[in-house]
């Protein structure tokens, strides 16, 4: 795979970490698709490099904590995050489908700080939290499910959806889907969130912040002038 605007990357980035490298070659191996394009409507495919890119830096920031991924696929989100989270982090990711679970051990079966479960991603992350860090990727459809997730977040604690096409982007993508996106994030009041485009200006993902408790905030006084 070359690393171009095709794919959600930046002709000027980096090779990919080896352990994403290897995660791609799986993705081959198992037809796990590594694009939208690739994967047709409405199947799944792996997150695009911008997005791992993303979640990248915020997985980096999270010392000592947890982070979970809803829909392992064939393990790139993983790959992405795991090459990028601190030592004494942990990530704990859950796919439902057996096969591309398995596909995934063989990519992160090396690091004992990552967890492949096979199973409901809800039902088994649900009593492992807080979370620092939530990417939700399994195609969930309810507000009442996003807001659980955002229940299972520390304080600070980041989510992150992806696969949306940004408003003003010529190609079509799934406007019913991406709004209903959009309605989740904007409709918890816990959340700061903003959208981010991809360098590659087609492609989007949503992230939003839990606020600190109350008594968790510190009051920086008025700002100099
Ligand atoms: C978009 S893909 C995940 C891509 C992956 N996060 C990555 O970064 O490459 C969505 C995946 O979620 C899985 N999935 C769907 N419903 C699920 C559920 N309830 N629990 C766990 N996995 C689920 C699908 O089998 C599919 O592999």
């Amino acid at each position: 795979m070359t690393q171009s605007a095709a794919n959600g990357d930046l002709d000027e980035c980096p090779e990919y970490p080896p352990l994403v490298a290897r995660a791609n070659a799986i993705c081959g191996e198992v037809g796990f698709a590594l694009t939208r394009e690739d994967a047709g409507q409405d199947r799944p495919s792996a997150c695009l490099p911008g997005v791992g890119r993303f979640l990248a830096v915020l997985a980096a920031g999270c010392l000592g904590g947890r982070i979970g991924e809803l829909g392992t696929g064939a393990g790139v989100g993983s790959a992405w995050i795991a090459s990028a989270m601190p030592a004494d982090c942990a990530l704990i990711t859950v796919e439902s489908d057996e096969v591309l679970a398995d596909a995934a051990r063989r990519v992160l079966a090396g690091d004992p700080r990552v967890e492949v479960i096979t199973g409901d991603a809800a039902a088994v992350l649900a009593d492992q939290g807080p979370y620092c860090l939530l990417f939700a990727d399994s195609g969930l459809r309810s507000p009442g499910q996003f807001s659980a997730l955002v229940s299972w977040l520390r304080p600070g604690g980041r989510i992150v959806m992806d696969d949306l096409v940004p408003v003003d982007a010529p190609q079509r993508g799934s406007p019913a889907a991406d709004a209903m996106k959009r309605g989740f994030f904007a409709g918890d009041s816990r959340l700061t969130w903003t959208e981010v485009v991809l360098p590659d200006l087609r492609n989007s993902l949503l992230v939003g912040t839990r606020e600190p408790e109350a008594a968790d905030r510190t009051d920086c006084g008025p700002c100099p002038v």
